[in-house]
């Protein structure tokens, strides 16, 4: 994974919200910011096909010459997330269908089906026009496919488009009806099915439907996202090739697989919005008031260390926040100089662009009260100002490409399914358990690499495995080799492919790697803490437990006996949920064992290397003082880091 090119800057524009006089100034206005790229279309299907088959393309025509003109290069984005109006009404059943059985109606935006092949052979007929007039045009340097795969809750479909997909999906996975029974454990209440044709959508059931049928049916629903984006990938590459094409994810989305997906991509791209992802997140409230203008210290860190690795060491911030949002639960401003921040620590993890969402607010429609780069009127907000020091900045700084770190987490889609479709208690969430793990890695200065099952762990002195609980055996087979340490979560090997209990019990085929086999498992509502005394520290776990047979004695037990952890050379098990500060304990003495470079650092720091730069960022509300060698080589800033303050010195 590494990437050596120079960080760019971008901005999202959309050229059919602005009278066509704009443009040459807009545009010029960008190239004065240093703004390279503009990101275009991505909605724009009504204005490019008003009606069936009409083209008008003219207008996206003269801006691209007009942005090649100015040496601005251009994002093409494929308009398939907005399907006019005659569209819908031409074959209203593409429209996807909620849970609940209802279909959703036109009047915003991603509503289609991605299983409809009719509307799947629209995209592709729009996608070629776009491709034969656009593909070779000198400003298109990349290309975005749709917009925010999955958005607004839009991945599982349970319309007839998708019902039948399903079968046939089903059917080309058992093969045989009885293969399938078997597989689901359709005894289990007469669930079991005669033929394919017979299948049921896994909704609408008078009580919980069964656990694999919803796995599978979460498989096939990322299945189809992947092929629909394959379908737009491979007529990009046929009529535009050599242009980079990706996609903008978002955060904390999991709905489909994200590595999956990539393999079809040049390089992963995402959304990133500090403020009001803060506002979406499972932490305590003086949490959300201490990074309230700041957004989570390792929130966007961790997603760009995910898509770093989707994209295999290529990735772009394709829209970053600029000012206040209109989404979220409340939308407060950000730091002055956050802007800024967030700008270097995309690029401190490697990102080769970052593009601001959006160039001016819209006075008029659903996104009015969500700010942009510039004010309605055109007058420049706040950011504008960052963005220009962020130029005058990166003048400052040489760039190498990223290297591996000494740490990875893995992080697994499937995984974020199984314990999604039976969590086993209201206070068990994947992603969170995933953040605090990595929080832990990061609080000590360390680098990671968010990995997927199939990445070699050769590079690695500490590999940390969140709870994974189908284990594949590509990644048993990298962990045999693997020799650094390794930290296991509980309900890790805890399910088979099929969602069952593997015959030998929990953790299933790890217990190859560590002689320990799990009983029971209890969830525990919050206000049940599992006190523990370790290394002359008291600490606690909390929502989960396990109860563990094994000849190893446990190296960290709970106050009443129980045991909390468990290590066989060089493997470690947990068997409780850490909270936050034991984690960090467990991390640090493991990273210690391994001769890592480790930094504690205080509270709202966080810091990041990129070859011979080491950076720090200030994420909390109160400056702070950095204590570093009296040596020390300063590139940008120095010890003192104000709030949203940036350093980065030289390693
Ligand atoms: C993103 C989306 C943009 C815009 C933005 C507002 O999710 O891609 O089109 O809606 O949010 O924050």
């Amino acid at each position: 994974m590494s990437n050596i090119s120079i960080p760019r800057l971008g901005v999202c524009y959309y050229p059919e919200h602005w009278h066509k006089e704009k443009w040459p100034t807009d545009l010029d206005a960008m190239h004065a910011l240093g703004i390279r790229l503009v990101r275009v279309a991505e909605f724009a299907w009504s204005r490019l096909e008003p009606n069936a088959g009409q083209y008008r393309f003219e207008w996206l025509k003269e801006f691209l010459d007009l942005a090649a003109e100015r040496q601005v290069s251009v994002i093409l984005c494929t308009p398939t997330p907005t399907p006019p109006k005659w569209l819908v009404d031409q074959m209203p059943d593409m429209l996807p269908v909620d849970e609940t059985g209802s279909p959703k109606k036109f009047g915003s935006r991603r509503h289609y089906c991605f299983s409809h092949k009719g509307y799947r052979k629209e995209c592709e007929r729009i996608l070629t026009q776009l491709g034969q007039a656009f593909g070779a045009h000198l400003a298109v340097e990349a290309w975005q496919t749709n917009n925010e795969y999955g958005c607004h809750n839009t991945i599982l479909s349970y319309s007839q488009a998708a019902l039948s997909a399903f079968r046939d999906w089903l059917q080309s996975k058992y093969g045989s009806i009885e293969i399938l029974n078997r597989a689901w454990g359709n005894v289990f209440w007469s669930m079991e099915y005669r033929s394919f044709k017979e299948i049921e959508l896994p909704n609408l059931t008078v009580t919980r439907p069964s656990p694999s049928a919803l796995l599978d049916f979460m498989r096939f629903s990322s299945a189809q996202v992947k092929e629909f984006n394959r379908l737009q990938v491979e007529i990009i590459r046929k009529y535009s090739p050599g242009r980079t094409i990706l996609h903008n994810f978002m955060g904390r989305f999991l709905d489909f697989d994200h590595f999956d997906l990539c393999e079809d991509l040049d390089a992963a791209g995402w959304d990133s919005y500090p403020l009001g992802f803060l506002t979406q997140m499972k932490v305590t409230e003086s949490h959300k008031l201490r990074y309230l203008r700041a957004g989570d210290p390792d929130f966007s860190a961790f997603h760009h260390d995910l898509y770093r690795s989707c994209g295999h060491g290529r990735w772009w911030v394709l829209e970053q926040q600029p000012g206040t949002l209109d989404w979220a639960t409340y939308n407060p401003s950000p730091h002055a100089g956050m802007v800024r921040c967030w700008t270097h620590e995309a690029f401190a993890h490697g990102a080769e662009v970052v593009s601001y969402f959006r160039w001016r607010q819209a006075p008029f429609a659903q996104e009015q009260m969500h700010a942009g780069l510039n004010l309605p009127n055109g007058e420049p907000d706040q950011a504008t100002n960052e963005v220009r020091q962020v130029v005058r900045d990166l003048i400052e700084l040489s760039f190498d490409a990223v290297g591996p770190a000494n740490a990875a987490i893995l992080f697994d889609y499937e995984a974020a399914w199984t314990l999604q479709i039976q969590p086993q208690g209201s206070d068990f969430d994947y992603f969170d358990v995933v953040l605090r793990f990595y929080r832990a890695l990061r609080r000590l200065g360390l680098n990671v690499d968010v990995i997927s099952q199939r990445e070699s762990l050769d590079p690695y002195r500490i590999v940390v495995v969140p709870s994974l609980p189908i284990v594949r055996d590509e990644f048993l087979a990298s962990l045999r080799k693997f020799t650094g340490h390794l930290l296991i979560a509980p309900r890790t090997g805890s399910k088979t492919c099929d969602f069952q209990i593997p015959p030998e019990l929990p953790p299933g085929c790890l217990q190859e790697l560590i002689p320990l086999v799990v009983v029971r498992v209890e969830s525990l509502p919050e206000a049940v803490p599992i006190s523990v005394s370790w290394n002359s520290g008291r600490y606690a776990c909390g929502s989960w437990l396990e109860h563990v047979r094994s000849p190893i004695e446990p190296f960290i037990r709970s106050d009443d006996g129980h045991g909390i952890a468990y290590r066989h050379g060089k493997i470690n098990y947990l068997a409780a949920l850490p909270y936050q500060t034991l984690l960090d304990a467990i991390v640090q003495e493991l990273a210690r064992a391994e001769e890592l470079p480790i930094e504690v650092l205080p509270d709202d720091i966080r810091a990041r290397d990129r070859g011979h730069l080491r950076y720090y960022f200030n994420y909390g509300p109160q400056p702070a003082t950095l204590q570093l060698p009296p040596q020390t080589k300063y590139v940008l800033g120095g010890p003192e880091l104000p709030t949203a303050g940036v350093t980065v010195i030289q390693r």
